[in-house]
């Protein structure tokens, strides 16, 4: 079953990636075929490193694409969320104590420099490793478009204002919007929650009733509030998590979306998705779909993942570096 929708899916890659495109002007510098002869092993040196890091611990595929996430929403994507230093996006709220995986993209873009010195930036190893770490636990494969390069700036403030899992989905959708993403795209990324893992301090609001924070969720399913009212008592370590899928914690399927169906969405910004009022008319039907059709999901995220892969930056578009180490630029 599974060989057959790989299989499937390989005839409409090219498709896919041509529709996903269509409308968008300025993302036209971007092409799969760019390091072909710079970094004719590219693809397959990313594969190979991705592998190796899933095989030490598999949590690192879902740390990795929220990486891309995270750095696509900054200041497009533009390894901005990679540099070190005062203004660095690793200490903004979101990602502070978070944020994970930037030693194995250190090893990452380490292998790639020893291949093809000063070719591929971090931005563009950020979108491979995000599609590795999906296809490598899943879900679908597909060509993404190479050429980003590295950002100057990181802008923690920016950083700062990346979705909160506490806040209600219409700003979600508006902040989606705002780097010309729609609602299918936060419906279908948001699918991104089927594997890793959140903190018991990004949802533990839901589970009781603290003071000036109202009642539990009505829309958290019994039997999971009682077991995550274990994982976090009040007064626990907030750094203790729990994972974001229980059905399939690390395996990359719509099982995300059957989930919200039952009340058992991790985060309030998950379980809005469908149980919201402002569901009704956004994002619910498309909840619906994807736990129906993990073909229709898997289509549309790829195409949402092309999509945010092509965010730009608003000030400097295209212009940057290949930066050497990923953790500062370039002399
Ligand atoms: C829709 C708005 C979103 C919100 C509010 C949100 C919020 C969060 C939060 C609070 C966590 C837990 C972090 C922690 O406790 O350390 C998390 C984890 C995660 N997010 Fe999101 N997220 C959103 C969208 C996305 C998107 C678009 C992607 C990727 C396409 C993504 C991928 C992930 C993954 C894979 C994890 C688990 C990371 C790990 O285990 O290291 N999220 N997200
Ligand atoms: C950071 O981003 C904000 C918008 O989110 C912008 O107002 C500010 O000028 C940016 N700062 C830098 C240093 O680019
Ligand atoms: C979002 O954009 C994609 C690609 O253009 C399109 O197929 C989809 O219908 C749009 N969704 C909504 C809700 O407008
Ligand atoms: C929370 O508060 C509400 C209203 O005061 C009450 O009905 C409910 O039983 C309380 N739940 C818990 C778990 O204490
Ligand atoms: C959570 O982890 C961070 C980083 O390791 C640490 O600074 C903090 O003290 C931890 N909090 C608790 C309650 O253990
Ligand atoms: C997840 O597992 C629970 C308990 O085994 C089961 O009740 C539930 O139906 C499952 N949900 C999905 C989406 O498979
Ligand atoms: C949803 O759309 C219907 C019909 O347009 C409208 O009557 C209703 O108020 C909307 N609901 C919300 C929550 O926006
Ligand atoms: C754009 O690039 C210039 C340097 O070329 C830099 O000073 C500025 O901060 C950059 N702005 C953004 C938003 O990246």
């Amino acid at each position: 079953m599974k060989t057959q929708n790989k299989a499937m899916g390989g005839q409409v890659l090219l498709t896919i990636f041509t529709l996903c495109m269509l409308y968008s002007g300025a993302r036209a510098q971007l092409s799969p075929g760019i390091y072909d002869k710079t970094c004719p092993y590219l693809g397959q040196i990313v594969r190979k490193q991705v592998s190796m890091a899933l095989k030490a611990e598999i949590r690192m595929a879902a740390s990795l694409i929220r990486l891309h996430f995270h750095d696509c929403f900054v200041n497009g994507c533009d390894g901005s969320v990679l540099l070190d230093g005062t203004d660095s996006e690793k200490l903004a709220i979101p990602n502070v104590n978070s944020a994970r995986g930037f030693e194995v993209v250190d090893t990452i873009k380490a292998a790639v420099e020893n291949a093809c010195p000063g070719v591929v930036s971090c931005a563009d190893i950020l979108t491979l490793a995000a599609r590795e770490s999906v296809y490598l636990t899943g879900g679908p494969m597909w060509r993404v478009a190479l050429g980003r390069k590295d950002g100057l700036v990181a802008n923690q403030s920016s950083a700062n204002n990346l979705p909160s899992p506490f806040e209600p989905l219409d700003s979600i959708i508006a902040k989606f919007q705002a780097v010309g993403l729609n609602i299918t795209d936060v419906v279908a990324l948001s699918g991104a929650h089927t594997f890793g893992q959140a903190k018991c301090d990004v949802f533990s609001n839901r589970l009781f009733n603290f003071t000036g924070q109202g009642s539990p969720d009505a829309t958290l399913e019994t039997v999971l509030m009682s077991d995550l009212r274990t994982v976090c008592p009040v007064g626990g370590n907030g750094n203790v998590t729990a994972p974001l899928d229980r059905n399939s914690t690390d395996v990359f399927d719509n099982n995300y979306f059957k989930n919200l169906l039952q009340g058992k969405g991790l985060l309030s910004s998950d379980q809005i998705l469908f149980s919201s009022d402002l569901a009704v008319n956004t994002t619910k039907r498309l909840v619906e779909a994807y736990s129906q059709s993990q073909s229709l999901f898997f289509r549309d995220f790829t195409c949402s993942m092309i999509r945010m892969g092509g965010i730009m930056n608003p000030v400097n578009g295209s212009s940057g570096e290949v930066r050497k180490n990923c953790r500062v630029i370039n002399n």
